[in-house]
């Protein structure tokens, strides 16, 4: 009985499996042609953007420590209201002016055929008075007005052109606790003060101007104020542009962000035998062109006057002016985010200067035998690691003592006068190629204007300061 029945038992198992795996294939077979018929409608069908808004919050609701637990490697953010109470917000261009008329500026237009930084070409430098003059007050009603609104652009720290600025635009709690590029030898003659001559930098501009699709130098995390107007992000996070994006042009599809410039495809046109190109907007996206975009996640965001936006390491963005719009704007390291800066940075091959915070920051990078001819990520991150400024701050970090605080404090002064003057030191002890590194057609006059300029506002006193001014902390 036994010997009978077990083989039958078993044929009739060994039915019912195949029966069952006929059933399962045929199954997926149909859930597999269903998704692929899906996909194909979708991919065909969506060919839009995939725009996320990027996450907004409430000043006073999280401290610096949870706003890195929270955002600062992964995703940009907005923080409502956090500059309100600065005097630079909603400050008069008349006001401005007043201030800093004397300032020579950078200018720039936005060039839809540029391929360089952000699209922007066509540098003049200017009286801050003449540019506000001729490119932001009435300018819609000017019949003297050659071409589009100028937009006032990076290239010159404040510290340089109108350091009394620094008393109006304080740096956010989040980020004050930073390294930033410093000059080794002031740093060394001044027992340790971080004077920085090239950041926060000022945007400025008039409705419709902008900067395209681009990543910051250093491939540093940004941050900006927005005092006046109101400005739109798009966002692209390095993770998702490099899935994406063929951001580092291994396919050879003409993506040159990485290299601070821009993304131009170039296809073969066989009714004129000639290749054409486009060149990638963010705010008017081709997506016959460039159909990737409709895969990638796009953060977008309205940062109002008076709101604060943080963007992680090494993210794409573009920004628009919806009106006169103007910000204040730092790129810096920051202790928590050391870890995936330095990842980012040695996965793009160390490009943009990205390891100089090693320099910023003092870390042993003689004893680590780290040199921009001897880079590994490795030593990149234990030289980080090593660093006592980068300890100092994190522990700071830790302990909640995070606060908002003026350039002259993050920089080791006890007043605006003192750091003011250390300004003026610094410009003095450097060479002119070294103060004007960069910046193309800036001339040994605008140099001389402006060193006189800075040094005879160090007995600027704060006009609230007088009356009785209170930081919100
Ligand atoms: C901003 O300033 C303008 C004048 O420059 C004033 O009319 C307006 O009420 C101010 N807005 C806020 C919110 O303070
Ligand atoms: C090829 O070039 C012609 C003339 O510029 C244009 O009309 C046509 O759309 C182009 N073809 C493709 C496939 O882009
Ligand atoms: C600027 O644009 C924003 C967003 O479109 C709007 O909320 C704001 O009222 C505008 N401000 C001015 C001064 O036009
Ligand atoms: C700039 O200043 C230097 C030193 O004071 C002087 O020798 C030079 O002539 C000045 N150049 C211009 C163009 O003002």
């Amino acid at each position: 009985m036994y010997n009978l029945v077990r083989p039958s038992r078993k044929r009739w198992k060994y039915r019912d499996e195949r029966k069952w795996i006929r059933t399962a294939t045929f199954f997926f077979l149909v859930l597999g042609t269903l998704s692929l018929v899906a996909r194909f409608f979708c991919s065909t069908s969506r060919k839009e953007l995939h725009i996320v808004d990027i996450p907004r919050i409430h000043v006073g609701t999280l401290s610096a420590k949870d706003f890195f637990d929270e955002f600062g490697d992964t995703t940009p953010v907005i923080i409502e209201g956090e500059v309100r109470h600065h005097p630079a917000y909603n400050m008069s261009f008349d006001k401005l002016k007043e201030l800093c008329g004397n300032a020579v500026v950078e200018t720039k237009v936005f060039d839809e055929n540029s391929v360089s930084w952000g699209g922007l070409e066509g540098t003049q430098y200017m009286l801050l008075s003449d540019y506000v003059d001729n490119h932001i007050l009435n300018y819609e009603n000017k019949d003297n007005k050659d071409g589009k609104p100028r937009y006032l652009t990076y290239g010159l720290g404040l510290p340089r052109i109108c350091p009394k600025l620094e008393l109006f635009t304080p740096v956010p709690k989040y980020v004050s606790l930073s390294v930033y590029e410093i000059d080794k030898k002031h740093y060394d003659a001044t027992g340790g003060k971080r004077n920085q001559n090239t950041m926060p930098v000022m945007f400025m501009g008039n409705k419709n101007t902008k900067t395209e699709m681009h990543i910051d130098g250093s491939l540093s995390p940004f941050w900006m104020s927005v005092y006046v107007g109101s400005k739109t992000f798009r966002v692209i996070t390095y993770k998702d542009a490099k899935w994406y994006l063929d951001l580092k042009n291994k396919r050879g599809w003409g993506n040159r962000i990485l290299d601070g410039g821009r993304w131009e495809r170039k296809k073969y046109n066989s009714t004129t035998r000639t290749a054409d190109s486009r060149i990638m907007e963010i705010f008017r996206p081709d997506l016959e062109w460039f159909p990737e975009l409709s895969s990638v996640t796009i953060y977008e965001g309205t940062v109002n006057a008076g709101d604060w936006i943080y963007l992680p390491s090494a993210a794409l963005h573009g920004v628009l002016n919806n009106n006169l719009s103007w910000g204040v704007t730092v790129n810096a390291l920051y202790p928590a985010v050391v870890d995936d800066h330095v990842s980012i940075c040695a996965d793009t091959g160390f490009k943009s200067n990205c390891y100089m915070y090693a320099a910023y920051s003092q870390c042993p990078f003689k004893e680590l035998n780290l040199s921009p001819k001897k880079l590994s990520k490795r030593k990149l991150r234990r030289c980080l690691q090593s660093s006592s400024m980068l300890k100092d701050l994190e522990l700071q970090l830790q302990d909640g003592l995070a606060r908002e605080m003026h350039l002259h404090e993050i920089a080791g002064y006890d007043d605006y006068e003192s750091w003011c003057k250390g300004q003026c030191s610094l410009y003095k002890s450097q060479t002119i190629e070294s103060f004007t590194h960069g910046l193309i057609g800036y001339n040994l006059a605008m140099y001389n204007h402006t060193l006189k300029e800075t040094c005879a506002q160090c007995d600027y006193v704060l006009e609230e300061k007088k009356t009785e001014y209170k930081w919100n902390s």
